[in-house]
């Protein structure tokens, strides 16, 4: 039994994310996450909200709601949408947490003691009228690059330069919108990473197994102009971590808090000590998953997130932990994402475009959306979600292939021999060759998961589906039953321990329906089917079954046309 930590990409707090970022992070996440352990392993499996930031404080404004209120209120209900699509998050933490603060001032305090942080003074622009310095998205204004007139300080969508707030033409305050701005001197602490780039080129040189997708993307900015920049790790706002030395002040740091792609990553690991104090544990229990020098050396460390996301856990977070000198996990295995299309053109927060997560599960139940997902997830390259697409995924595989042998096998089996796992005959050369075939499968599929293959895992599981399918076609126990009942019997008997197999194969992708599946044959037995030969005799003779209700239903081409038209526009 390994030890596995799986954590996903924390989303913003700043509203209800879309399927983009669902399937991005937190549902691959939960996909392996389960599936580690039904495989009898311990998972750690850690998300939370990241509530820091710009984004933070200005949807809170929107709301007309304080930025902790609105917060808190957030969170509940991101928490809430979660467990409707069934993330099976050990715990859901928030970056705002009191473990998050002490931990980020202590990583703050540990880099400093080596030598790893700058007190710079830099030109900041400051508003008049909002009596505040404007940092990142406070401020607006034309884009140097192609004139987009609104711009945020922090990058121009319409272009995805990175722009400094000075750099702005007509910069103007997102708050107020007031133009009476001006440059002021201000104080800010720098994490020196460069001094730190021959260390993390060796590190990531090292992930030889690392996907492509991943190591391209650090290395490009580990060598893109003249190499990893020092970051800013402090802003001039008010809702954040207060920049403290561990938990001492720091002299001339008064009133500035950390900046939020600093203290966010951290939340991993503070997430994981909420965990334990939820749970009235001690501290040892959450260092066992992060400190090597109390256990961890033996956990295997997963992250998940959209390609985005790569640098900062290739570069500013490693270099947040190796800096520090301190006994920390690192990230052994680093699987990255792109994006998902909506449509015909983007997945968008702030234009409110595609279909977010509330209004998905408002439609229809958890595991369509996520067997969806899934297998199409934007492994190799970007993939697009069409109403047709999904339609199609959800009739075919899901209710013409899963759904139909379920129903017709437990109905036919009721009709002819009533309730029970029938007992007679014996499995002949058929069976045989189904259950080699199956054991094949299996192995191909733990492998597909085991590798994160999220897209080639689901196709695998698909075509173990359809063997199943084609099995009981080519058998046809409703014929043969009219000459040879006892042969039937055995051929019901297959089928019955097939659905329970199925259970704990589909488990990880579609939760409810797998345990709509496993109660329904009578069983909680959700071991591994390693021995194939066993797990097909697992149920045993007489033991009750039940019709489950149907698995999953069809979409009918007017509800397609409809949510088609109900969700082209723009969420308000
Ligand atoms: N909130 C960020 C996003 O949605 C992800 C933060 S991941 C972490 O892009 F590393 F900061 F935790
Ligand atoms: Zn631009």
């Amino acid at each position: 039994m390994a030890r596995i930590l799986i954590t996903s990409a924390i989303p913003y707090i700043n509203g209800i994310k879309h399927l983009g970022n669902l399937v991005g992070s937190q549902l691959p996440a939960d996909l392996f996450a389960r599936y580690m352990r039904g495989r009898g392993h311990e998972v750690m499996f850690i998300c939370a909200t990241d509530e820091h930031g710009t984004p933070a404080e200005l949807a809170a404004a929107k709301a007309g709601k304080p930025v902790a209120e609105y917060c808190a209120e957030m969170h509940d209900v991101q928490a809430e949408i979660a467990r409707g699509f069934r993330l099976s998050f050990d715990h859901f933490g928030r970056s705002s947490s009191q473990r998050n603060h002490t931990l980020t001032q202590h990583f703050a305090g540990a880099l400093d003691k080596a030598g790893l942080i700058a007190e710079v003074s830099e030109k900041q622009v400051f508003s008049i009228d909002d009596n505040r310095f404007l940092p990142d998205r406070y401020i607006t204004g034309t884009c140097p690059n192609c004139g987009n007139t609104s711009a945020r300080g922090d990058q121009c969508e319409e272009c995805t330069k990175q722009l400094d707030p000075t750099d702005l033409i007509n910069p103007r305050s997102s708050i107020s919108g007031s133009t009476n701005l001006e440059v002021r001197e201000t104080k800010h602490l720098y994490l020196r990473q460069r001094s730190l780039r021959d260390k993390l080129e060796a590190w990531i040189d090292s992930k030889k197994d690392w996907p492509i997708l991943t190591t391209s993307i650090a290395k490009k900015w580990l060598n893109d102009g003249d190499g990893l920049q020092d970051r800013g790790i402090t802003r001039d706002l008010h809702w954040g971590i207060p920049v403290k030395k561990g938990d001492q002040p720091w002299p001339g740091m008064e009133g500035k808090v950390f900046y939020v792609w600093f203290d966010a990553p951290i939340e991993y690991i503070a997430g994981t000590a909420e965990w334990a104090d939820a749970n009235g544990l001690g501290d040892e229990a959450w260092q066992r998953w992060w400190r090597t020098d109390k256990g961890a050396s033996d956990v295997t460390y997963y992250q998940f997130m959209g390609k985005d996301n790569v640098p900062f856990h290739t570069l500013s977070f490693p270099a947040t932990i190796l800096g520090s000198a301190e006994p920390w996990k690192l990230v052994d295995y680093l699987k990255s994402f792109n994006y998902l299309n909506y449509d015909g053109g983007q997945f968008s927060t702030s234009q409110g475009r595609g279909v977010f997560m509330d209004q998905a599960l408002s439609i229809l139940p958890a595991d369509y959306w996520r067997w969806w997902l899934l297998s199409h997830a934007p492994e190799s390259a970007d993939s697009e979600f069409t109403w047709e697409n999904f339609q199609a995924s959800v009739n075919k595989d899901l209710a013409d292939v899963l759904g139909n042998l379920v129903s017709r096998v437990t109905k036919f089996a009721t009709a002819k021999f009533g309730n029970t796992v029938p007992a007679e005959g014996e499995f002949g050369p058929q069976e045989t060759a189904l259950i080699a075939d199956l054991g094949a499968r299996i192995k191909d599929y733990a492998a597909l998961m085991e590798a994160m293959e999220v897209r080639k895992a689901a196709a695998e599981l698909r075509a173990i589906w359809v063997i199943g399918n084609e099995y009981l076609q080519s058998a046809a126990p409703w014929t043969v039953v009219k000459t040879d009942p006892e042969r039937a019997q055995a051929m019901v008997r297959l089928a019955l321990n097939l659905i329970r197999i199925y259970a704990i194969l589909s488990r990880p992708f579609i939760p409810d329906a797998a345990a709509t599946m496993m109660a329904a044959m009578g069983s909680d037995d959700w071991t591994w089917p390693e021995d194939i030969s066993a797990a097909m005799r697992a149920l045993p003779a007489g033991q009750p079954f039940a019709v489950p209700e149907n698995l999953f239903r069809k979409i009918t081409d007017e509800e397609r046309a409809d949510w088609q038209t109900r969700f082209a526009g723009v969420r308000t």
